[in-house]
């Protein structure tokens, strides 16, 4: 078998064996949809393979100094190849649904003409997965952009909508007849701030107006590609991810604080919901950011586009924020809070996550909760959640009994969402597999299934075991 692959199964002493129609205390409901979540550049390696053309973070990682250790998109996890095993072990774990994305450079390397051989590969993907039983969510973009598009702006050009619903046409062509639920964009905030304003991520510019320009075209390109879907595929579910956070003010007394907190819950979490779920942008925010050229890139029949009905609502949460307005008199860095470049997180002194991340359960009730009061009608899933921490390989495996407790303890938020009413259907873990997490490259694993990258050797970690069992069992 492919590089000593270990099939795992989950009968490890130390969570005991996966019963199915075992006794869940905290059941969840019938049909709940348990999955796991990955992304092409982060996992697939392979980036010269069958025609793919180059994509900003293969530019981006290239350049010294961007990306921790030098690390690029090479060899990842090399999922490229070892997809047919990979699939093999979702089905192990007894996953029901696997989210993962297609790389718009395999499907047109430079942005335009098609190349088939770059479809071959979730075409074969989708056939493994459906022979496994496992319902694929294909997100179609998910950070990395052609390059050859970026040469032309990238996101601040609107043209990059256009090409990205020319895109979306030729996915949907081939692979519309085996997909259920379609996701548009994944975390559009990070492509844009932290991509063109705090210059952290591809392609690492640090121009606030480009940021702003680039937010504005990353929605009108869902509500291009949504209309595409709907053509293409009038039965398949269709929706966006959003990485959202809960915002409070660090001192909810200080003015300087509550108002540092609005403008991060208006660049973080407003910027988008309102122009998807609501159909405008909130005033306030058009005014923070009349001065970084908004108003300039909206044009007649925008809002129409963005707001036209989704399926369901992805949200991705893996902490909140807590925020200050006082400066600790240090130069603003770039930042991707563009016009409120002051503000800090502070924290709560709670404890932290490998990413530095504080751990807070109770953040993603009160998300859940939050969205589901102002719209209603939205089915939610939680498309993302999930922590790195510093796993070891010892001779009886990776012990990870952090990551088991941050599942547990997610898990329970959302179940406490469900108890209060909240129309939540499913839950993917980050990530299936350790694999490139961005500027900060291999060092942190979010995997439930630990990789060798020199062997590419797989091994579940504790939390995969626990987490099959709660898929067997239907609830914690
Ligand atoms: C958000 C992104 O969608 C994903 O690519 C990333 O690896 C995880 N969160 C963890 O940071």
């Amino acid at each position: 078998d492919e590089k000593g692959f270990r099939v795992p199964m989950p009968d490890d002493e130390r969570t005991g064996p996966a019963k199915a129609g075992g006794q869940a205390s905290a059941p969840f409901p019938d049909g709940f949809l348990w999955g796991a979540a990955t992304a092409s550049f982060q996992i697939e390696g392979s980036t010269a393979a069958d025609g793919r053309g180059g994509s900003i973070w293969d530019t981006f990682c290239a350049r010294p100094g961007t990306v921790a250790n030098g690390d690029t998109g090479e060899p990842a996890a090399d999922h490229y190849r070892l997809m047919p095993a990979d699939v093999r072990l979702m089905a192990e774990l007894g996953l029901r649904a696997y989210r993962f994305s297609v790389a718009w450079p395999r499907v047109r390397p430079d942005g335009g003409a098609v190349n088939a051989a770059g479809l071959d590969f979730y075409d074969r993907l989708l056939d493994e997965l459906l022979e496994h039983g496992i319902a694929p969510w294909p997100t179609l973009y998910h950070w990395d952009l052609p390059q050859a598009l970026e040469d032309r702006g990238g996101w601040t050009n609107r043209d990059t909508a256009h090409r990205f619903a020319d895109y979306v046409d030729s996915v949907l062509e081939r692979l519309g007849d085996r997909v259920s639920n379609w996701t548009t964009l994944n975390e559009p905030w990070c492509s844009a701030f932290l991509g063109y304003a705090a210059g952290v991520h591809a392609p690492g510019r640090t121009e606030p107006r480009a940021a702003v320009a680039a937010g504005h075209h990353l929605l009108l390109a869902h509500g291009e590609g949504l209309a595409v879907i709907r053509e293409r595929a009038p039965h398949a579910g269709a929706g966006i991810t959003l990485n959202l956070f809960p915002v409070r003010a660090h001192d909810p007394a200080d003015e300087a604080d509550v108002e540092a907190a609005r403008r991060v819950d208006a660049l973080q979490n407003r910027f988008f919901l309102d122009p998807l779920l609501r159909g405008s942008c909130p005033r306030d925010l058009l005014s923070d950011l009349e001065p970084f050229g908004l108003g300039e890139h909206v044009k007649a029949d925008d809002a129409e586009r963005i707001a036209a009905p989704v399926d369901l609502l992805g949200v991705n949460y893996y902490h909140d924020h807590t925020v200050t307005g006082r400066s600790d008199g240090r130069p603003a860095a770039p930042s991707p809070w563009v016009g409120a470049e002051h503000v800090r997180f502070p924290g709560r002194g709670l404890p932290r996550t490998g990413m530095g991340w504080e751990v807070v359960p109770e953040g993603l009730t009160e998300l859940l909760v939050g969205l589901h009061r102002e719209f209603p009608a939205t089915p939610l899933y939680v498309t993302e959640n999930g922590a790195a921490y510093p796993d070891v390989v010892t001779a009886s495996g990776v012990d990870d009994p952090e990551r088991v407790a941050y599942l547990e303890s997610h898990l329970s938020a959302a179940h406490e969402a469900l108890r209060r009413g909240v129309d939540l259907r499913g839950y993917f873990y980050w990530s299936l597999l350790d694999n490139f997490e961005w500027a900060e490259g291999y060092a942190k694993r979010f995997g439930l299934v630990h990789v060798d990258y020199a062997t590419q050797r797989r091994t579940p970690k504790a939390s995969a075991y626990r987490y099959a069992r709660v898929i067997a069992e239907n609830g914690l």
